[in-house]
């Protein structure tokens, strides 16, 4: 069935080998990119599929063209970097870990010095096609993101004065920095570094999930209950909220439509960012692919199982009481949605040095 799908050029097809790293058999020395850094390779031999079911609400999830991939590369390091955290012991995979959906499966994330984090850590996996990032969007995109949890002090608690010191001390990085940016000067700068990170976060997409092989018209890619799912999911109206390549991740929403939804959580969504008293309680509607992995669910993350989170949605946003047998169909429907996961070489990264700034992991400073 696989060749009956429509299929567009390959980013190995479209993009020089020699940018953007192939782990095809013929250009071997290519995976490796720049200092010895892996690009984000396993991009490059997948194609992206096209829906042959164009009418269906949902669309699959493309594979993006990498026009950098030493930036890519950068990004990938330091995502893995614990020295952006002013403990030492922090990266942004802490929270967001790439073994386990983009997420740490946490009700609320571990901060520095242990902090109880304010609010479920939601997954990096395919977060650059939202129309904005964190629950309640105050980040416009990636890039502006990245800044955030550097500085927050419930996240890894440094400064971007702290980061950039510690990555221009060390020499391997400022050679990277300098071959990965043209506007490179004379150091490393913040901008940089955040635009690093989020080039590498655009890559952390999940194509080729069963369920986009069913929409590019493989009819055996779901089982007839997966299929009976999305059926009530789309009957049902839960794809007035979670429908495009993201299923969510299009607008922002009321939390509780016919019911409050109860919960301990001070987070108020929307309203934080406009002050406009219409957007209490409304929040990004999260993407639910990958929905298996990233447990456990909503912005307070106090719901463990799929089958409770289905009955609360149906009930406080579609005013409707599933049956156990409509919930398990939806969520057998759910767990078609896990894509194929990030893949590639955990990175190296370069030592620091007696001019690094140290680590300072119990906060005597
Ligand atoms: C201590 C845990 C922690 C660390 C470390 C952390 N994050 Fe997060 N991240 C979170 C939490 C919690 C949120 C949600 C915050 C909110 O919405 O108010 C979040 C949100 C995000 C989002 C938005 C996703 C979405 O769907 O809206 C992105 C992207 C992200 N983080 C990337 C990063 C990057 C890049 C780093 C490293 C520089 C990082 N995070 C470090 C916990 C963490
Ligand atoms: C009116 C818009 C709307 C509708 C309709 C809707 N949802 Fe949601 N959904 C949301 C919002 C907003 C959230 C985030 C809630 C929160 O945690 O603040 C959410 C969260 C979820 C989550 C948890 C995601 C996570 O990562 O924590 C699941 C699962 C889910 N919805 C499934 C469904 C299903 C299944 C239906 C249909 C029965 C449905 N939704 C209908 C808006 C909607």
């Amino acid at each position: 069935m696989l060749t009956e799908y429509a299929r567009i050029p390959s980013q190995s097809e479209l993009v020089a080998t020699d940018k953007v790293g192939s782990n095809t058999a013929s250009t071997p020395t290519t995976a490796q990119g720049l200092h010895g850094a892996t690009t984000a390779h396993h991009l490059a031999s997948m194609t992206s599929l096209v829906s042959t079911r164009p009418d269906e609400p949902i669309k699959p999830i493309a594979i993006p063209q990498i026009d950098n991939p030493a930036v890519v590369a950068l990004g990938q390091k330091l995502w893995f970097d614990t020295r952006l955290s002013k403990s030492g012991g922090l990266s942004c995979n802490s929270c967001h870990n790439l073994a386990m959906g983009g997420t740490d499966n946490m009700t609320t994330s571990i901060g520095h010095k242990w902090a109880e984090g304010p609010i479920n850590s939601p997954t990096v996996l395919n977060s650059g096609l939202a129309i904005a990032q964190f629950w309640d969007g105050r980040a416009k995109n990636l890039q502006e993101q990245a800044g955030g949890p550097i500085e927050n002090p419930l996240e890894m608690a440094s400064t971007h004065e702290h980061v950039v010191e510690v990555l221009n001390s060390i020499p391997a990085y400022q050679d990277e920095f300098k071959s990965a940016f043209s506007d490179y000067t004379d150091a490393i700068t913040i901008e940089q570094v955040t635009k690093a990170l989020a080039s590498f976060e655009d890559t952390l997409v999940t194509p080729n999930s069963r369920f986009d092989k069913w929409l590019a018209g493989d009819d055996n890619a779901i089982t007839e209950q997966e299929l009976r799912g999305y059926q009530t999911f789309k009957t049902s109206g839960c794809v007035a909220c979670h429908n495009g390549e993201l299923l969510g991740g299009g607008s922002f929403q009321k939390f509780g439509v016919f019911e409050q939804y109860t919960t301990k959580n001070l987070a108020e969504g929307r309203f934080a960012v406009t002050g406009n008293p219409e957007d209490k309680l409304k929040f990004k509607v999260p993407t639910l692919r990958n929905i298996e992995l990233t447990y456990p669910y909503f912005h307070d993350g106090q719901v463990n199982s799929l089958e409770e989170a289905v009955k609360i949605m149906g009930k406080i946003q579609l005013n409707k009481d599933f049956t156990d047998e409509e919930i398990a169909d939806v969520v057998a429907f759910l767990k078609t949605l896990t894509g194929e996961q990030p893949k590639f070489q955990h990175p190296i990264l370069p030592p620091s040095n007696p001019n690094t700034p140290k680590p300072n992991p119990f906060g005597k400073s």
